[in-house]
């Protein structure tokens, strides 16, 4: 390459006499990963032409003449012809470099009024609205395997755990539902990002706006925006929209991380509460014996790696000062690794809740362990012998202490000894006492009886359509 064609490759060769140095050409470049942002930046040049050409800024003639390179270009792309270097820095360069070999002159009319600065803002921006709505869906695809899988379990009776320890009979339904509604939250954030994010940037230039009379409200409505951002320093510089995204992405897998963690351990086999099928468990080299949720701990662990991205976004941007550093080029990496680590783990939880059976008989049998139906015990003294909460809690505690004692279930306890603790106590007491009475009496909004979770099913359905 002669030193002349050296300086045009770089946009900004003019002043500089030198060639510029390898080792500054590998840090500065960023074509290895921003050639993501090819059709976004494909789509922004093609409404920069359009309104520079409605405005008088370029001639007719010469902007159709970008207009059909940059056709042709997207034509390239499309067919995987369009050729990436190394010595291009950057997916602008790349695009103006190609049109210049297609058109020749006109193509440097395309840079008129606007700057790579505002330029990679607007295509980060539509990169992220795109993958908001492909996120979502995967979402809505989990959404709709977690309604499956409840619908087969709406009176699966497992023990509900605080504390890991045994709490309250529930319905395996209701606990699947529960993360239904964590995931259902996370659409929603994501759509409040997309919302906010889906402002143009383009047309504020590198800093201050331009002398060129461009409308930003043809360019911004030609690209789905639904407004140009008000202040150019601000649109140049600001990058929470990523980091707005890359939390979303996090809260969201933070939610699939705990679902994994109980798929570990619902799958471990002093557990054994669920089989996973073949297709979605993995072996072991050595101990042949073993089934293995491969899948699951790798969401569980993958999650730190997207809390990695939005640490990575947070300290880019912290102390930064207004308005583009190159610092903002260190944006686009978190933010691909976010999503594409995201939507892998969506998709292997979504497989997982598909190939998992409940182990129902094991469910049932520890429901019944560890007094779980001491709390309707205590209700029960509460509703029928008018105790006070606080009473009827003390009265519950020596019962289980009895039971505990003589190696017993609250069941085993006879009328008898009850009646030793408080003579009010009649025979009607037992029926509280089973799980089955237990999870079918939770009929309060929210609860965990089966009348209940089929009701939520149905509105689960509704929302999701
Ligand atoms: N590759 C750059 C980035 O990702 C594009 C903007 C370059 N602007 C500049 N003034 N050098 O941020």
């Amino acid at each position: 390459m002669t030193d002349k064609e050296n300086k045009k490759k770089l946009m900004w060769g003019g002043r500089f006499s030198e060639n510029q140095d390898k080792v500054l050409s590998k840090i500065n470049s960023s074509i290895g990963f921003d050639k993501r942002l090819f059709r976004q930046d494909l789509n922004a040049s093609i409404a920069h032409c359009e309104m520079l050409i409605e405005q008088d800024i370029i001639t007719k003639n010469d902007g159709e003449k970008i207009l059909t390179g940059l056709s042709q270009i997207s034509d390239e792309f499309e067919n995987s012809n369009f050729k990436f270097t190394n010595d291009l820095e950057d997916i602008h360069t790349h695009i103006e470099a190609r049109l210049n070999e297609i058109i020749g002159e006109p193509a440097g009319r395309l840079h008129t009024a606007r700057s790579r600065n505002d330029q990679i803002a607007t295509d980060l921006r539509l990169w992220i609205r795109q993958s908001i709505d492909e996120i979502q869906i995967l979402i809505k695809d989990l959404l709709t395997s977690i309604i499956k899988q409840a619908e087969t379990n709406i009176d699966t009776i497992m023990p509900g755990l605080t504390h890991l320890q045994t709490a309250q009979p529930i319905t395996f339904a209701h606990h699947l539902l529960a993360y239904f509604e964590m995931f259902d939250r996370d659409i929603l954030r994501f759509q409040n990002c997309k919302d906010r994010l889906n402002e143009s940037p383009l047309g504020s230039g590198a800093i201050a706006g331009t002398v060129f009379n461009i409308d930003r409200n043809y360019t911004s409505k030609k690209l789905g925006f639904e407004r140009p951002m008000i202040n150019s320093i601000d649109a140049v510089s600001s990058r929470d929209f990523a980091v707005e995204f890359t939390s979303c992405c996090s809260i969201n897998s933070m939610h699939l991380s705990r679902l994994s963690e109980e798929i570990v351990i619902w799958m471990s086999e002093p557990f054994s509460f669920i089989i996973l099928s073949d297709s979605f468990s993995t072996g072991s080299s050595m101990l042949p014996q073993k089934r293995n949720p491969d899948a699951a701990e790798l969401v569980r662990a993958k999650s730190g790696r997207i809390f990695g991205d939005l640490n990575t976004l947070l300290v880019v941007l912290k102390g930064l000062p207004l308005a583009y550093s190159k610092d903002l080029q260190e944006d686009k990496e978190a933010v691909f690794d976010a999503y594409d680590t995201l939507k892998l783990c969506l998709m292997a939880m979504k497989g997982m809740i598909d190939n998992i059976r409940a182990n129902k008989e094991r469910m049932l049998h520890y429901a019944k362990c560890g007094f779980s139906t001491a709390t309707d015990l205590a209700d029960w003294l509460v509703i029928n012998l008018n105790l006070p909460f606080r009473e009827a809690h003390q009265t519950t505690g020596e019962i289980i202490k009895l039971a505990e004692n003589s190696n017993r279930t609250l069941q085993e306890i006879s009328l008898e000894e009850l009646m030793k603790i408080n003579p009010k106590i009649d025979e009607n007491i037992k029926n509280v006492l089973s799980v089955e009475n237990s999870v079918y009496s939770k009929c309060s909004f929210g609860g965990t009886s089966p009348i209940k979770i089929k009701e939520a099913i149905d509105l689960a359905k509704e929302r999701i359509e």
